[in-house]
């Protein structure tokens, strides 16, 4: 089989590919100020609405919303395949496609998995040489076969310990680079990434490790660090905790899904052996999959603040398409300042049991969110409620669970099911909210878009698409801790700008091609920006970040003053509220 295609090359290809003319060797255009414009060729129109950006290398039409690069107009114009777009494109440049034949992806692999296990072996050590490691789990409640069966360890303090343990060759420091293991500075030098932390190795469905998490066991920042995304770990697929728990139980005939490393680890150690974590991202298609293949018992346990909710509703989003006979879904929120790890170590297994069991289903969950969001009272209220259900139901596979959420929201509006299922159908085809996906859903968390306001997640990632050398000097560590919707994009798209320094928009949008959040990209890069000589994209990006930051900050007092009302807070938490207010 011939290798894989060098990300390095498509970057290329399409920085150096004039999109106005692969379009207009095709499609008669016009030139219109810096753009091209045409009549659509993917729909029937009178009046042109299809535009051209070179300086995006991105078409997009404003009528029928297609949109992409050079290679996605060859993909859907001409009906061909990636690699084939790819390579007409080259043709027409004249240069040949390489192939990763050196990088032979399964040797490749094979050391980085080596790699990370004797790292991981290496930060195991440690935690029995430094003290002040094992009276934080200690303190923590974590005994030291929990700690064990974990893999818990413990990165010492130091810029270079494993640089110097594990990178003595130009070799070695690639593969520290590629498992995410230490940093590149701007210079050159490298530096270890997980620095005076706990570490929690996260391991694939084989037990292999393939990334860490750390906890800070100081005042260090951010409070947790996860490895960036890697050939081996992508953080919307993997969950934490899942190899432990098929170890621990002969057969699992539930899983709880929870938000943190420690909540999986303080539940284990109090017996509950069938949590797993996300690794502080959404719950994703992928993630759903990979709990169904186990369990057609799924429980989201998520904290009762405001980003649990926006948690749980995103899952939820997720789980509709994945609702069969047979499953169950069910959603539980602990008191307000509480999560698995402080509930269970303060009410204990049996009283966290009972929390899962009563939890809600999945139907009284989706029911409850969108009533809380109109006037029950009134007819409008009522409409508006088949309104913002009717994405959702679109979602779940036809049959009889459908039928019965219909049945069970027409109960609740007090409508017969027949006269909502007509109100639900007279709203087909001219919803916006299912046109756009992702952005447009109602949701807890995301009220503002659907009032046209984009918001500051969306603002930030439209910026970079449209200019991505904007954020060429930003400073990622800002948004660290800040938890919002689309925050890991934005988080991931920085660092590949920053790292690819002749990145384009229209490479951006190759980079994520096949990522699920990618098909929203699109959309994004084709928002018109300001002309004016005064627009500057740097300064409003970085007005983005420090107003993420600031509300994350916000927030975080909020709950940590909220926490105070009902608990003590720990040391750690009374000087950090000390330190951000
Ligand atoms: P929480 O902030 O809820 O922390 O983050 P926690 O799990 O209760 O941790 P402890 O008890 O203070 O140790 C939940 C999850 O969100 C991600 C991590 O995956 C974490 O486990 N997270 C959190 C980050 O990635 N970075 C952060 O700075 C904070
Ligand atoms: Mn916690």
């Amino acid at each position: 089989m011939a290798g894989k295609i060098p990300q390095d090359f498509i970057d290329d290809l399409i920085a150096r590919a004039d999109i106005a003319e692969v379009v207009g060797r095709r499609v008669q255009l016009k030139k219109a100020g810096r753009e091209f414009k045409a009549c659509c060729p993917f729909h029937d129109e009178k009046t042109p609405s299809f535009t051209v950006s070179p300086a995006k290398g991105f078409y997009h039409c404003f009528g029928c919303g297609a949109h992409g690069t050079a290679i996605g107009f060859l993909m859907e114009y001409d009906h061909m395949s990636f690699v084939e777009a790819i390579e007409s494109l080259a043709g027409s440049l004249g240069v040949d496609v390489p192939r990763d034949e050196s990088d032979r992806p399964a040797r490749r692999y094979d050391e980085l998995f080596s790699l990370l296990d004797n790292v991981d072996k290496y930060w195991r050590g440690q935690l029995r040489e430094h003290s002040i490691a094992s009276e934080y789990l200690q303190q923590r409640g974590i005994d030291g076969e929990t700690a064990r069966r974990f893999g818990i360890g413990f990165a010492p303090d130091g810029w270079s310990n494993v640089l110097d343990k594990f990178g003595k060759t130009p070799e070695a420091i690639e593969r520290l680079l590629a498992t995410g293991l230490i940093i590149r500075k701007d210079n050159g030098q490298h530096y270890d990434r997980f620095r005076e932390r706990i570490t929690f190795p996260i391991r694939d469905q084989r037990g292999r490790c393939i990334g860490f998490g750390g906890r800070a066991i100081g005042d260090g920042e951010p409070k947790y660090l996860n490895s960036p995304e890697t050939v081996l770990f992508h953080k919307g697929k993997e969950l934490y905790g899942l190899f432990e728990a098929r170890q621990a139980l002969r057969h699992i005939d539930q899983l709880v899904v929870v938000e943190g490393y420690m909540d999986v680890v303080a539940l284990a150690r109090n017996g509950i052996d069938f949590a797993t974590a996300t690794l502080g991202t959404a719950t994703t298609a992928e993630h759903l999959n990979r709990l169904f293949r186990i369990t057609d018992n799924v429980v989201f346990c998520f904290d009762g603040d405001r980003a649990g909710k926006a948690a749980a509703w995103r899952a939820l989003e997720n789980a509709l398409p994945q609702i069969r006979e047979g499953r169950q879904i069910r959603f539980v929120f602990l008191p307000d300042g509480h999560d698995p790890d402080s509930y269970v170590g303060e009410r204990g297994a049996d009283a966290f049991v009972a929390a899962i069991e009563s939890g809600l289903a999945l139907s009284d969950y989706l029911i409850g969110e969108l009533a809380g969001q109109v006037d029950m009272d009134t007819v409008d209220g009522k409409a508006r409620l088949a309104e913002l259900a009717r994405p959702l139901l679109n979602r779940i596979p036809p049959g009889v669970y459908h039928e019965l959420l219909v049945d069970s929201l027409a109960a609740a509006v007090g409508l017969g099911a027949a006269r909502l299922g007509k109100m639900l159908q007279s709203q087909a085809g001219h919803d916006p909210a299912s046109a756009q996906p992702a952005s447009g859903r109602s949701s807890p968390a995301r009220t503002s878009l659907k009032n046209g306001q984009p918001s500051v997640v969306r603002r930030a990632i439209t910026l970079l698409l449209n200019e991505p050398h904007a954020a060429d000097n930003l400073d990622i560590e800002k948004l660290a801790g800040v938890s919002r919707p689309g925050i890991d994009l934005l988080q991931d798209l920085i660092e590949t700008v920053q790292a690819e320094p002749n990145i384009t928009t229209a490479g951006l949008l190759e980079r994520w091609r096949h990522h699920e959040q990618g098909r929203h990209l699109g959309k994004l890069a084709a928002v018109e920006m300001p002309e004016s000589e005064e627009f500057d994209a740097a300064g409003e990006l970085s007005a983005c970040l420090d107003q993420l930051a600031l509300a994350g900050r916000k927030e975080r007092i909020e709950f940590l003053i909220e926490k105070q009302k009902l608990n003590p807070l720990t040391d750690e938490e009374k000087s950090e509220l000390r330190h951000i207010v």
